[in-house]
């Protein structure tokens, strides 16, 4: 803080406090956010309601993973600007600005988001106050909720204590997360009065100076800036899908097609990746609650959009598995097939909606010996779907396989040797669900790689594979 400060020349320009932060809710989202802020030279608490996962940070470690957070976390809990509790009101009591990441999940009976834990972490804050403060919402959560809280607030706060809540979308990939929230993209606040916004300037002074546009707005536009982006990226994956049906239909090859589309500036080649789709603890849930709050709105075109971008996304799943099963003759019961991949995307172990997840289990619904592998996400996976069998690596995973499945392309996985897997399996037809494989390389170990919507079908494979696959 003591550097952000000297880089003020003029002294009126100072805020009035040192914001010293708290941050409740520690998931991947919070964890980030705390140790960030404490890289950026704040005194910062993390709080959580769950004492084992407090014990874990508070000794250096993550309930998850997450490339370079542990690092940072460990070289803040020892620089003295990073500590995590369970006492809510002890946190608040020693903080200026009060940043609330706890979850949005989707409800269990509707698409709408659960805003109980937003509500309580905001009414906890509110209650606690001891100071004057700014609440910080940076949870993703239907337009509309700000405006509520900030009532909540103001009824909920004591007498005498002036506290403003704003918001601050986050736009953190997991995966990337210290990166991303290091050097966002941008920073957002929403209805910010003129001394909020001043304090957030100094928040986050560092990435402003690195070119970081600052966009200043108004609460709802903050709120909907978030979740359009989110349905905007799973818009870009679920047209890239619709596409690489027709290139199936029409012989054509969509990884080349997304290649030259995406040279176009104004379409872009980013998230132009065919295949099994988007999962995780984010897009799927937030397409939907957007579909929702959309619905209550009476914004028609926003439902039935997002609607067609879930049920393209939810089929590709289906593809795959009839892939599988066309790979083995028409049905996989008692088929052996080994899964490359549980967790939703590569470097992360989260299998919150996982598509490589799902395919695997529903695989095995219809009596295939399903086998499954990821770097990360075993446990998850084992705690989600238990009956599934677990293998320590890819060649246990694939032995003695009728048909193997790549559903997370972990680096681990594109750079495995085909002539060896070819020697463990009983027939070798591999299905890219990612269209991420050297299709040559495994071509010439003698291998059939099928891909979504890259021309390659189990009907155009050779047939002699294929009554291998059956035997
Ligand atoms: C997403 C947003 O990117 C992030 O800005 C927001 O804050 C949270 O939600 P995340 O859930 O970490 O982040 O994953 P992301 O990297 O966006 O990937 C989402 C899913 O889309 C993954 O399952 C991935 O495999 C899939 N995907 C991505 C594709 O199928 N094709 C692509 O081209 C890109």
């Amino acid at each position: 803080m003591d550097e952000i400060i000297e880089g003020i020349s003029d002294e009126s320009e100072r805020p009035p406090i040192r914001p010293r932060i708290s941050v409740i809710g520690t998931g991947y989202l919070g964890a980030t956010h705390a140790a960030a802020m404490a890289e950026l030279g704040f005194d910062v608490v993390g709080v959580d309601a769950d004492p084992a996962k407090v014990a874990l940070l508070q000794a250096g470690r993550l309930p998850f993973s997450e490339p370079g957070l542990d690092e940072l976390v460990q070289t803040h809990l020892a620089s003295g600007r990073l500590r995590f509790t369970t006492d809510l009101a002890e946190a608040v009591a020693v903080s200026d600005i009060h940043f609330v990441c706890v979850g949005t999940p989707q409800q269990s009976t509707s698409h709408a988001a659960d805003l109980r834990f937003v509500e309580g972490a905001v009414a906890g804050i509110a209650r606690a106050l001891s100071h004057d403060g700014i609440v910080v919402g940076k949870s993703t959560v239907p337009v509309g909720t700000a405006a509520r809280l900030r009532e909540l607030l103001g009824a909920l706060a004591p007498e005498g204590v002036s506290a403003e809540l704003i918001w601050n979308p986050e736009f953190l990939r997991e995966g990337k997360a210290v990166d991303d929230t290091l050097h966002p993209d941008r920073v957002v606040i929403g209805g910010a009065s003129a001394e909020a916004e001043a304090v957030m300037r100094e928040v986050y002074a560092r990435p402003i100076s690195e070119g970081a546009p600052f966009l200043s707005v108004d609460l709802p536009t903050a709120e909907l800036v978030k979740v359009s982006a989110n349905a905007f990226l799973a818009t870009k994956i679920s047209f890239i899908n619709a596409i690489a049906e027709l290139c199936t239909a029409a012989g054509a090859d969509v990884g080349v097609l997304a290649d030259a589309i995406g040279v176009d500036a104004r379409i872009g080649r980013r998230f132009l990746d065919a295949g099994l789709g988007f999962g995780g603890g984010c897009l799927p849930k937030d397409i939907r609650a957007l579909m929702h709050r959309a619905g209550e709105l009476g914004a028609v075109d926003v439902v039935g959009l997002m609607q067609q971008v879930d049920e393209i996304n939810m089929r590709q799943r289906q593809r795959v598995i009839q892939l599988a099963i066309d790979a083995c003759g028409g049905s996989v019961l008692n088929a052996r097939i080994g899964v490359l991949g549980a967790a939703f995307k590569p470097l992360t172990d989260d299998v919150r909606d996982s598509p490589a997840l799902n395919v695997a289990a529903a695989l095995h619904l219809q009596g295939a010996q399903v086998t499954v592998c990821d770097p990360e996400a075993t446990e998850p996976g084992r705690r989600m779907f238990p009956t599934l069998t677990f293998a320590e690596d890819a060649t246990e995973a694939v032995a003695g396989a009728h048909v193997v499945l790549l559903l997370t392309e972990w680096e681990q996985f594109l750079g495995l040797d085909p002539v060896d897997l070819a020697r463990r399996v009983r027939a070798r037809i591999i299905i890219d669900a990612r269209n991420k494989l050297d299709t040559e390389l495994w071509s010439a170990a003698g291998w059939t790689v099928i891909g979504l919507g890259t021309g390659v079908t189990p009907a155009s494979a050779d047939t002699s594979l294929l009554q291998l696959a059956g035997a």
